[in-house]
């Protein structure tokens, strides 16, 4: 029966850490981790994504279960010898770290060992360069303009001077570094907001499997590549009429998204489909049968509407432009509903159960000639409007990777 294969299961898995089925890293004459193999495989165990590089980690590589994006706002009087000390600290615990070894000042060094894809990606506010080079800080550092229709922005979500986005497939490795690099930071800074994201565990879909959002929908169908040219488009701006602020650097928008899941159960499935445009059950566009099919926002019903709305989602997000693209890697988040029953948001029905959204995460090389078009038409009209809120907004300049003798934001010491 199911019963007996589930406890069959429990019996096996437990056999299997009982008898030692835990992959153990040692180290090597180096000090590089060793994963010795000790009865089942632990995968993850040694899945470590490269920190140095041209271009930061964490943007176009493949988004692990969890994310972490933390703002910190910096301490009054810092100067420019400060912050260099700072981003060095930061840049040598961070390459530590996703190569799963414990920084030097690591006190619980056997949680460093399980790098797990961890990845950390470091953005500027515009603190950042008032202090180290005025000049350098691109024309669009600088908060979005308010989308009065829908904005109900809450100050703890907003800006922020530097950002941490630290993404892992072990929610324990993600705590860990969070809380080594939060304390190489404790003397320039504090962290001014956390906001923490999930995604499906990894190993639960098929690889190359598009994520869900909390409202069941298949999201992030439409999005660049590094199977063609679309990712250095889109993201490093290797496209005529785009010019990314520094070679290998881009810039990163986020904003919190309340999704109203009570409000949202009320609609019906051909509702929430005529919401965006696409099919709830495999994310195919309304004109065709398969997720990657493209969808057709000119076929017309019998009657002579649009099979795709004027009001959808996709309809309005989609580019107009060839510059009018993002790198969407957004991640959800749930959070307890609090014990006086508030949720984030006015508008939520009283009784709510869930107080849930979207982390929605943006690269681009320019966000105000990329982002701000698309958001600009979806403040005015979108479908999901009447489910979603935004409740947080920044905007961060990420600079270039740095080889190993160099740190991040090197490019602006020189
Ligand atoms: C597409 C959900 C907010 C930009 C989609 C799709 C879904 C979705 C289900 C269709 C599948 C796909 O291509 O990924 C949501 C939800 C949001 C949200 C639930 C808020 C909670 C935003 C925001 C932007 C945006 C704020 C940008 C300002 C896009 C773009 C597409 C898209 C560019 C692809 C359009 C196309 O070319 O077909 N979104 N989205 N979305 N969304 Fe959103």
């Amino acid at each position: 029966t199911r019963r007996n294969a589930l406890i069959g299961g429990a019996t096996v898995t437990a056999g299997a850490v009982a008898a030692g089925g835990i992959n153990a890293v040692r180290r090597d004459g180096g000090g590089n981790p060793q994963v010795e193999e000790a009865g089942a495989t632990a995968p993850l165990a040694d899945a470590v994504v490269g920190f140095h590089g041209d271009r930061q980690a964490g943007i176009t590589t493949p988004a692990p279960a969890y994310g972490n994006f933390i703002a910190v706002g910096l301490r009054a009087g810092l100067d420019r010898t400060d912050v260099r000390r700072m981003l060095k600290v930061l840049t040598a615990d961070a390459a530590d770290l996703t190569s799963g070894l414990p920084p030097i000042a690591d006190q619980e060094p056997e949680l460093a060992e399980i790098p797990a894809n961890l990845t950390v990606t470091v953005g500027f506010g515009e603190r950042v360069f008032d202090i180290v080079d005025p000049a350098a800080k691109p024309e669009w550092l600088k908060p979005l303009p308010a989308f009065e229709q829908i904005d109900q922005l809450r100050e703890e979500y907003n800006g922020g001077d530097l950002v941490l986005q630290i993404c892992s497939d072990d929610r324990m490795t993600l705590a860990h570094a969070q809380r080594v690099l939060l304390k190489g930071l404790r003397s320039f800074g504090e962290a001014k907001w956390v906001q923490e994201g999930f995604r499906n565990a990894s190993g639960s879909l098929k690889k190359g499997t598009t994520m869900r959002n909390l409202f069941g929908q298949v999201d992030g169908t439409i999005n660049p590549t590094t199977e063609d040219s679309s990712m250095d488009e889109v993201v490093y701006g290797d496209l005529e009429g785009l010019e990314p602020w520094a070679p290998g650097g881009t810039s990163l928008v986020i904003r919190r998204i309340h999704m109203n899941l009570d409000t949202w159960d009320e609609a019906d499935p051909p509702g929430r489909e005529d919401a965006v445009g696409r099919r709830i059950s495999n994310g195919a566009p309304l004109t065709g049968q398969r997720e990657e099919d493209p969808a057709d926002l000119s076929a017309t019903t019998p009657l002579g509407f649009p099979v795709i709305g004027d009001y959808a989602h996709i309809r309005r997000a989609t580019a107009t432009t060839p510059e009018e693209r993002i790198l969407r890697r957004p991640y959800n988040y749930d959070l307890p509903v609090s014990a006086a029953g508030g949720l984030a948001v006015k508008d939520s029905t009283s009784g709510g159960v869930s107080d849930s959204g979207l982390i929605f995460a943006s690269y681009q090389a320019d966000p105000v000639r990329q982002f701000l078009p698309i958001q600009q038409r979806l403040a005015e009209l979108d479908m999901l409007n009447m489910w979603t809120v935004p409740i947080g907004s920044a905007v961060f300049a990420i600079p270039p990777g740095c080889s190993p003798g160099g740190f991040v934001g090197d490019l602006l010491f020189e």
